[in-house]
């Protein structure tokens, strides 16, 4: 299988938090990377204004230079206030959004030996997203049950052996710091984004980098913010992510402020678990009638 490489920034929040120096820094380091996809989990803004927008829309044009991008919208670009609870439809939401990166919320890009599918899960104030911490309201996201429907058929007719990458806005596990959930229902989440055949899910909305496997299966790495608003005051980090047959290894790249560059600091490398391939022989659907060829 090809090695895929996917360059993963979360959280730039232009606005007055946005780190310029940072976010020129990442695209001058970005082609020495050499990643096969950038993808850029979310919150490209502040408070969902147009300037906020065009500055994300540039970064990720210049971007895509480098190579393919995927963007999907966090809580921050979600304008909850034009429809809260959906009592003007969800169109109004998204209505900045979609101006600057298109009607599609939840792209899909295909590159060599990997499929990356966007899922939505900032829906503003809604009510998958409540729970019974007020300060949750318009922060907190939800996974509803048709997104993770969508990807599992995305995830079922990609090529055997692509990697299956999911890319969402809010932390699928707790932060280190924060000990807090992105997710409204986070285990029922966790089940079925397991249940779709995803090998990875990048996220972000804590503001602190991470990276752990889920069940001995799932990787979720989790990227930080180009933002002044660093979880616990600790450094900005960015994430870089490779994918071969066998295994994911997310390498974090954090700031250093002296030095106004990225380094690269932790990595974290886990297994990767392929299906098992299964050829039909003689009785067709009979699934006794089924044999597991043996490795080579
Ligand atoms: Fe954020
Ligand atoms: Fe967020």
């Amino acid at each position: 299988m090809t090695t895929v490489r996917i360059l993963h920034l979360s959280d730039v929040h232009f606005g007055v938090d946005a780190q310029l120096d940072q976010l020129e820094q990442i695209e001058l380091f970005a082609p020495k990377l050499e990643p096969d996809a950038v993808v850029l989990s979310g919150d490209l803004t502040q408070r969902a204004r147009h300037g906020e927008f065009q500055a994300a829309h540039a970064l990720m044009r210049r971007m895509s230079q480098i190579a393919p991008t995927l963007t999907v919208p966090g809580n921050h670009d979600v304008q909850w206030w034009a429809s809260p609870f959906g009592i003007r439809g969800t169109r109004p939401l998204f209505r900045k959004y979609r101006q600057w990166f298109g009607d599609e919320l939840t792209p899909t890009l295909e590159v060599e030996g990997a499929v990356i599918a966007g899922a939505l899960s900032a829906h503003g104030v809604s009510r998958g997203s409540l729970t019974w911490n007020l300060r949750d309201i318009a922060v907190k996201g939800h996974l509803p049950v048709s997104e993770t429907d969508r990807l599992k058929a995305i995830f079922d007719r990609a090529k055997p052996g692509a990697a299956r990458v999911v890319v969402m806005h809010h932390n699928v596990l707790p932060g280190a710091i924060s000990r807090r959930m992105g997710l409204a229902d986070p285990e029922d989440a966790q089940r079925r984004l397991s249940a779709t055949g995803a090998d990875l899910v990048l996220c972000g909305h804590d503001h602190q980098e991470g990276a752990e496997q889920l069940d001995g299966r799932l990787t979720i790495s989790t990227s930080s913010t180009q933002s002044s608003r660093t979880r616990g005051r600790r450094a900005s980090v960015f994430n870089m992510v490779e994918i071969d047959a066998d295994s994911i290894q997310v390498q974090h790249f954090s700031w250093d402020r002296p030095t106004c560059r990225f380094n690269p600091a932790d990595t974290a490398s886990f297994p990767r678990h392929l299906p098992e391939p299964v050829v039909s022989v003689a009785g067709g659907d009979d699934p006794d009638a089924r044999v597991t060829p043996p490795e080579d």
